[in-house]
């Protein structure tokens, strides 16, 4: 079941023993986990962390003067830092915690809509989006009288950039745009965008959710005025995820929640909110959160980025291949700059049958829109059969899932 890849330096089999999870059956069938774009598998140094935490360090930060708070009032703190030299951000200040990327999401549309967006302004995202990328954005239009402007979609599943160049104006205050598309895998030319919107001065926000699995991100190099990424998508635990933010905006935006911890002083009359990044983050924190992620982020890092995306570059190609020889099936988004997240259809059936098929032969993929109705609508498609590809799947898996859906055919023709 478990090769070293041939060109990779990684050893699979080994990395495969740090998830529990792995090992386990279901339906009877050795689980073949291929939904890593809806959440990781967590590695036992997560896991220990989390535990760890509960176990010997549990107390809340940031309130206390006893030993406890104080220590692990410490630990969050560098988790945070652990956060800003992964993103290469230029101060911690910069480094939100928030609940996942969706909420980092709605707390920049929320707070930055507030203060900077009118009757009239143009906000910018693209047809790829995920709806975590829309709703905030579609509602704050609807708040404000302001008017969404989409990039739309070449058949390979990239963007066009010449219409991105004409809807950029003066009219226009954002730009959200996701990293990495969590259905068709497109890798988005990020870093050329945020140049273009910057020519005009407009800030540019990144949903990078599915990029973070897989690609190094430097918020410096990129210049990116914001960043968002989960916790869980990156081997971490779910319910905690980070808003990278320039502090030039962070300090000019008002608060998004308000409470216990966000602020210097209250009276009846007035209340003044606390310093960077307290006043983004209300109430007691995802604490174990924290310290699960900052454990993640240094288990990637010990494995290496720049690693990770080469063996599933080789993945990808392998299973692109591989299903590509399936009568009937095709792949939907084939941009020349792919990650490992494969999504296809197959003709006459319905991705939720393959989908149940899979899971009786112990295959988890996802079935569906993937939250992106506007690109299923795009391609005139009710959903698609998604796999998405990280460094512990092996080629062995991806003839396991080729097999399982040749049978599912078989069965359903
Ligand atoms: N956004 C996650 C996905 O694409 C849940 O599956």
């Amino acid at each position: 079941m478990e090769t070293i890849a041939k060109n990779s330096i990684l050893n699979i089999p080994k990395l495969r023993k740090d998830f529990p999870l792995l090992s386990k059956k279901v339906n009877g069938k050795p689980l073949v986990y291929l939904d890593s774009g809806a959440t990781s598998q967590k590695p036992k140094q997560v896991i220990d962390a989390i535990s760890n935490y509960y176990q010997t360090q549990n107390a809340n930060i940031h309130r206390g003067v006893h030993q406890l708070s104080q220590e692990i009032t410490i630990a969050y703190e560098n988790a945070r830092t652990t956060v800003q030299n992964h993103l290469n951000a230029a101060v911690s200040q910069e480094i939100i915690f928030t609940s996942g990327t969706t909420e980092s999401i709605n707390l920049v549309a929320s707070s930055f809509g507030k203060k900077y967006i009118k009757a009239g302004d143009e906000i910018i995202i693209s047809e790829m989006e995920h709806h975590s990328n829309i709703l905030p954005w579609q509602v704050l239009c609807e708040e404000k009288e302001a008017v969404l402007k989409v990039i739309p979609i070449n058949e390979n599943g990239e963007l066009h950039m010449d219409e991105y160049r004409k809807l950029l104006c003066d009219k226009t205050k954002i730009v959200a745009v996701t990293h990495v598309s969590n259905t068709l895998g497109t890798i988005n030319p990020v870093k050329e965008m945020i140049a273009l919107a910057h020519e005009k001065d407009i800030p540019v926000l990144i949903d990078g959710a599915q990029a973070v699995p897989h690609v190094r991100v430097d918020v410096q190099a990129l210049d990116a005025d914001f960043y968002c990424f989960s916790g869980h998508k990156l081997f971490g635990p779910t319910g905690v995820g980070i808003l990278y933010g320039k502090e030039k905006w962070l300090n000019e935006m008002p608060p998004y929640q308000v409470g216990g911890g966000t602020i210097k002083t209250v009276t009846f009359k007035k209340t003044t909110y606390a310093d960077l990044p307290l006043k983004f983050e209300a109430g007691t924190p995802h604490i174990a959160g924290g310290i699960g992620l900052a454990a993640a982020i240094e288990y990637v890092n010990e494995i290496g980025l720049e690693n990770i995306g080469g063996y599933e570059h080789e993945l990808l190609e392998y299973a692109t291949l591989k299903l590509l020889a399936i009568e009937g099936l095709r792949i939907i988004g084939t941009a020349k700059e792919k990650a490992s997240v494969i999504s296809f259809v197959i003709e006459g059936i319905h991705p939720l049958d393959i989908g149940t098929l899979l899971d009786k032969q112990g295959i988890a993929v996802r079935t569906g829109h993937h939250c992106t109705q506007p690109l299923m609508e795009h391609f005139g498609l009710p959903g698609t059969i998604r796999a998405s590809l990280v460094f512990h799947n092996t080629k062995e898996e991806i003839d396991v899932l080729v097999n399982g859906i040749q049978k599912a055919i078989k069965m359903l023709q």
